[in-house]
């Protein structure tokens, strides 16, 4: 394996008239690598995957793969696969030519092609099928059969875009780990394009998190949701409590951050401190807190000393099995607190007062 960034991108910008559908994105990929672009819905996400395939043409920037600049080059002079959402299989041609569409096109001789469909099949675990019409198969063993044709061209490249959205929930979760399974047998470096943020952490080894046509932050899955780098990726990225404040001091072991609409001092120490070394006294920041990292209990008089505690009132909660949510009056303000198991099963009620409390180590500063 070399240094040499598979893909590499360079300042992508696309414009469609009016419309800057993606802003100036940047980011290298290395061999083997399982990268995802995750986003809301018409965040850039297919324009940018299409770039890289050359079905679209950037406004401006440059693409790279392995070293060769193919921002202007044609999708079969790129040694890359798609599947495309939706899967746009041809309909009124089987299976196996489906398939082999690819290597028809290659000028591969057709023993060649029949065994390497062949092939192909049993890896998406199909065995057989050459035969059958798209129209004769469930959405998922369709959705197989366009990352079968993605594959057979053996590219260098394997770029999906949205492969799981048109299956329930349960199919989609089986496939993330058949779709894993394979991406790791083959090593094929791959590019996932998904809005799911749970399909992007739990599948990628790297994720870059897109809004309105820029990157808000590239990084492996676990410091994408523990150190979220702005609101946008705290919010969009599991859930947060995204609380406003000003910075009143600061020492060794992280700051004192007075949080104005909740009211109350709080604490931020996050593991690196990287983040916050930049901040003095009066920089406005806000803080994030998940859910989960927050803990209710019922005594209002505990231990005056302790930090990042305030008094609320419960406004709702809701039973969820694993988890009980509740909704948090604090000082007008509203907090969602996710209590696991038994903890959150207690005689909680509406109206109740509680003391919200977390640990310093999880409020985490984004967006400064
Ligand atoms: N061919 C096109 N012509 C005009 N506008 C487009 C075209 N393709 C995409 N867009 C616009 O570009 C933006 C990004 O779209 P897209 O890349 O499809 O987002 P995503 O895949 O993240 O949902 C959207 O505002 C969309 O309407
Ligand atoms: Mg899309």
């Amino acid at each position: 394996m070399s240094d040499t960034p598979i893909v590499r991108a360079e300042g992508l910008i696309k414009d469609f008239g009016d419309v800057r559908a993606v802003d100036d994105i940047s980011f290298e990929i290395e061999e083997g690598e399982f990268f995802s672009l995750v986003g809301p819905s018409g965040c850039g996400k297919t324009t940018t995957l299409r770039m890289i395939a050359g079905f679209d043409r950037p406004t401006a920037g440059d693409i790279y793969i392995q070293d060769e600049r193919v921002t202007r080059a044609p999708p079969y002079d790129r040694d890359t696969g798609m599947v495309f959402q939706g899967y746009a299989l041809f309909p009124h041609k089987t299976v196996g030519k489906n398939v082999g569409f690819g290597l028809k096109m290659d000028g591969v001789p057709e023993d060649e092609r029949a065994e390497r469909v062949a092939d192909v099949l049993e890896l998406v675990d199909l065995p057989g099928y050459e035969d059958r019409y798209p129209s004769e198969l469930s959405g998922g063993q369709q959705q197989r059969i366009a990352l079968a044709r993605a594959l057979v061209i053996e590219p260098s490249v394997l770029l999906l875009d949205e492969p799981l959205s048109n299956l329930d929930l349960k199919l989609r979760k089986q496939m993330r780990f058949e779709l894993q399974r394979i991406q790791q047998e083959l090593g094929v470096t791959t590019i996932y394009v998904t809005h799911d943020q749970e399909e992007a952490l739990s599948m990628s080894d790297r994720v870059l998190v897109m809004n309105e046509g820029e990157a808000e932050q590239i990084d492996d899955s676990l410091s994408i949701y523990n150190e979220p780098s702005t609101r946008f990726v705290a919010d969009f990225i599991g859930e947060a409590n995204l609380l406003e404040g000003t910075v009143v001091d600061r020492n060794e072991t992280g700051i004192d951050v007075e949080l104005d609409g909740v009211g109350m001092d709080a604490r931020v120490e996050t593991g690196n401190g990287d983040r916050i070394d930049r901040l003095s006294s009066g920089h406005e920041v806000t803080v994030s807190v998940r859910p989960e990292n927050i803990s209710l209990s019922r005594d209002v008089d505990g231990d005056p000393t302790r930090t990042n505690h305030v008094e609320g009132t419960i406004k709702s909660f809701t039973f969820l099995g694993k988890v009980t949510r509740f909704l948090i009056d604090v000082n007008g303000e509203e907090m969602l607190v996710e209590v696991p198991g038994r903890a959150g099963q207690q005689r909680f009620q509406n109206g109740q007062q509680v003391v919200v409390e977390w640990d310093p180590r999880e409020s985490i500063v984004v967006g400064v």
